[in-house]
């Protein structure tokens, strides 16, 4: 099925200059970039987008860390864009992160992982709703 997923590059990433290696790893798979845009994190979607882990120990780490400079923010389609966008990226904690994925390519911690991609279709719907309105 042909899914939307919103898909972040975060800012350690756009610092390194890791901006086109990631989008063309995302090319390369075939999925489509519908939406892309370089620019600031606020404190709102910081607070939207992470409304899971608040009262969690890493939360103001992560808020902090998110919006500390800019990111790419990307609307990707493509069949099974969801997970497939997931397994590209590896897993969350680097460490764990598989050689040929992303974060096990790129990654230096779990707080600077490179990316973030939505979890599921109704993450992804919520979450393109707080990045693109
Ligand atoms: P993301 O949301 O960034 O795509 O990553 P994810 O689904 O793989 O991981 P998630 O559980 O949603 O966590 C969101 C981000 O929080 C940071 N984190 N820190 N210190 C910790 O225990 C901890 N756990 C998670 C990571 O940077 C993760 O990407
Ligand atoms: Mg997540």
């Amino acid at each position: 099925m042909i899914q939307n997923t919103y898909v972040m590059i975060k800012p350690d990433a756009v610092a390194r200059g890791l901006i086109g290696r990631i989008v063309g790893r995302v090319e390369a798979v075939g999925l489509t970039i519908e939406r892309m845009e370089l620019s600031m994190v606020t404190a709102e979607q910081a607070a939207a987008n992470y409304a899971e882990h608040e009262g969690k120990g890493f939360y103001a780490g992560l808020v902090e860390y998110i919006t500390s400079g800019p990111v790419v923010k990307l609307q990707i389609s493509g069949e099974e864009a969801v997970p497939v966008m997931r397994k590209l990226m590896g897993a969350t904690n680097p460490k764990d992160a598989a050689p040929g994925t992303i974060r096990g390519d790129f990654g230096l911690s779990l707080d600077a992982n490179i990316i973030h991609g939505s979890d599921s279709p109704e993450s992804a719907v919520r979450e393109l709703a707080i990045f693109f309105g």
